[in-house]
């Protein structure tokens, strides 16, 4: 069993890692993961040259760093973490560059070495050395041979951390001098986007001194406690009484996704949720079979059914500035809205026609990109857990999936759901939070005792590194209006964080994690702004620094 060809070539076809990531062993198409944007490398395979003319090693070569398996507990060894670097355009006193690409296998994000990132950028700007850090748990960088939940016991954020510190100070880059880089000797600068960008802001927030400057894209450093955006326990706001695991409500993931995409696609789908709401609340099965079936979707639970229509606003992820219109998310609006080669103006169709041409749409497009020839439980039933196909349990290296779904269920939370009555929703409040931490526990059985739900420790990780109020300087918020992440970023509308020049918050018009890629910026010109105001507060704060070892 291996992850659907269909599947594949829609992720393809977005262009983006993380369009729709399935469950690895199964079919299922899942939650889009906070991770940087795939870019290819068109520099792969080209010499790469030194400034003074030396020809260095290629982009895709793989170095291994000896790294501590447990930070609490360093006799029990350490394993291979790999990464990638380069010294293209290095020169003395220059500083090292140091991504953490987060929860992907680290081999193809190689670009993110190159001036086609913001890291290359800043680089070339300052005469800076790059690398690509594999986070520890992805691709070929782990601890033990397998994902088991004995083995996740050192898959925590704080591990992550630890591996990021260790290895500036611990590193011999495979480069002159490179024994004698070590912060306190060299500056160093570290950039993540969106988990890595949130664990960019933890590393430097826990760790003073060992980062000169970093650069958090769409990061998520809030991990989602509160039921609305208006209440956030240290906001001093009023807190409901909830139960730990409905804390992990993340309905504001598809805020930004409602208020940017064509205005009659929004009003469409609000209309077309709201009538799939009234339907299952009805309780009349003869209606709720019917509704199902106009989207060829016969499942045997309604949130398995409602969380499927989700997956047509998450392909609004996969989309950048520079996105062609042969995209999932703009096919989809088109299939809803061009009627005979006319578009619908901005108050859409109305609820008939859009909940037709919404079912047509899966019945005779979206269901077999997304599901391949599986059949409908099989691809998006997630109640069964002794399907042969469903890959709960499995085990097996490298599963990207897996490995964000453990960080999920145990500290982030980041259930992308329904919005609470009285909002208005573009997806089904039938996807409550429930749906995705029962997942948990199929996923990892015994990790959560008896309960049925996991309860991710979102409240412990937002004290533990401050989250969106977080004080630490020397760090560039970039975030973006239409990154569907932005709610748990300092931009968002629950924050109280206003920044200043020690911590600036720049936002463009980008999606997720546009700023991380120059081609944006020519792409945007609210995007180009942010990366070069960007590239001038990294460059004074690192012409402030001065050696200490
Ligand atoms: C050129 O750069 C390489 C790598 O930085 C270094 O080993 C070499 O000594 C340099 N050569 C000159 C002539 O500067
Ligand atoms: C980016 O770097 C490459 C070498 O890797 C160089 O050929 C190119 O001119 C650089 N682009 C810019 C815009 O400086
Ligand atoms: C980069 O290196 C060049 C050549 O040594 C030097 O002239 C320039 O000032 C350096 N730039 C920075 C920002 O240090
Ligand atoms: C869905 O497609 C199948 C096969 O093309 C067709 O038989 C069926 O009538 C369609 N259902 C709806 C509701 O359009
Ligand atoms: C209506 O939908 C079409 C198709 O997605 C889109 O191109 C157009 O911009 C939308 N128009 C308005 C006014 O929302
Ligand atoms: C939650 O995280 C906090 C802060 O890291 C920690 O002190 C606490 O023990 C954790 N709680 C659980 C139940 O793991």
């Amino acid at each position: 069993m291996v992850v659907t060809n269909s599947l594949a070539s829609l992720v393809l076809l977005l262009s983006c890692a993380n369009a729709l990531p399935s469950r690895s062993k199964g079919p299922a198409p899942v939650l889009p993961r906070p991770t940087i944007p795939y870019l290819e490398n068109p520099l792969e395979g080209l010499p790469v040259v030194s400034r003074n003319g030396t020809r260095l090693p290629d982009y895709t070569q793989a170095y291994y760093f000896n790294q501590l398996i447990d930070h609490d507990n360093p006799s029990l060894g350490t394993f291979q973490q790999r990464y990638y670097h380069t010294y293209e355009f290095y020169e003395p006193g220059g500083p090292i560059i140091l991504l953490t690409p987060g929860e992907v296998d680290a081999s193809a994000y190689t670009a993110y070495l190159t001036n086609l990132t913001i890291n290359g950028r800043i680089a070339q700007t300052l005469n800076g050395s790059t690398i690509v850090l594999e986070h520890r748990f992805f691709g070929a960088s782990n601890p033990y041979n397998d994902l088991s939940v004995a083995s996740f016991r050192v898959h925590t954020v704080q591990q992550a951390i630890a591996d990021l510190v260790y290895f500036a100070q611990n590193v011999q880059l495979p480069m002159p001098g490179g024994d004698q880089l070590a912060p306190g000797k060299a500056p160093w600068i570290l950039i993540g986007g969106s988990y890595a960008g949130a664990l960019t802001s933890y590393t430097m927030t826990s760790n003073p001194g060992v980062f000169t400057a970093g650069y958090a894209s769409s990061a998520v450093v809030e991990a989602i406690v509160y039921v609305s955006t208006f209440e956030k326990p240290n906001s001093g706001r009023v807190l409901l009484t909830v139960t730990p695991h409905l804390r992990s409500d993340f309905w504001g993931y598809f805020e930004p996704v409602r208020k940017n995409m064509p205005a009659n696609c929004s009003a469409d789908v609000q209309a077309v949720i709201a009538y799939v709401d009234s339907v299952i609340a009805s309780g009349d099965t003869t209606a709720i079979g019917a509704l199902k079936l106009t989207f060829g979707l016969p499942l045997g639970h309604d949130d398995d059914f409602a969380a499927a229509l989700r997956l047509n606003l998450f392909t609004w992820q996969a989309l950048q500035p520079d996105s062609g219109p042969n995209q999932a998310f703009y096919q989809f609006c088109d299939a809803l809205e061009v009627q005979n080669g006319v578009s619908a103006s901005e108050t859409g169709w109305g609820l008939d026609y859009a909940l037709q041409a919404w079912g047509a749409y899966w019945n005779s497009t979206f269901y077999r990109q997304i599901c391949g020839n599986y059949g409908v439980e099989t691809c998006l039933g997630t109640y069964d857990t002794t399907s042969p196909y469903s890959g709960w349990t499995y085990t097996g290296i490298p599963n990207a999936y897996r490995s964000w779904q453990w960080l999920v269920c145990t500290e982030f939370g980041f259930q992308q759901d329904g919005a609470p009555a009285g909002q208005p929703s573009i997806v089904s409040r039938v996807v409550t939070p429930e749906w995705g931490l029962r997942q948990c526990t199929y996923l990892f059985p015994g990790a959560f005792g008896d309960a049925a739900f996991a309860s991710p420790n979102a409240t412990g990780i937002n004290a533990a590194y401050e989250g969106w109020d977080t004080t630490v300087e020397n760090i560039v918020f970039a975030s973006g209006t239409r990154d569907p992440w932005k709610e748990a970023t300092v931009a968002a509308e629950g924050s109280t964080n206003p920044g200043s020049d020690a911590q600036p918050h720049l936002l463009s018009d980008g999606f997720h994690c546009s700023d991380m890629l120059i081609q944006e910026g020519a792409a945007s010109a609210s995007i180009k702004t942010v990366q070069d105001t960007a590239v001038s507060y990294i460059a004074q704060w690192i012409s402030q620094w001065t050696p200490t070892a």
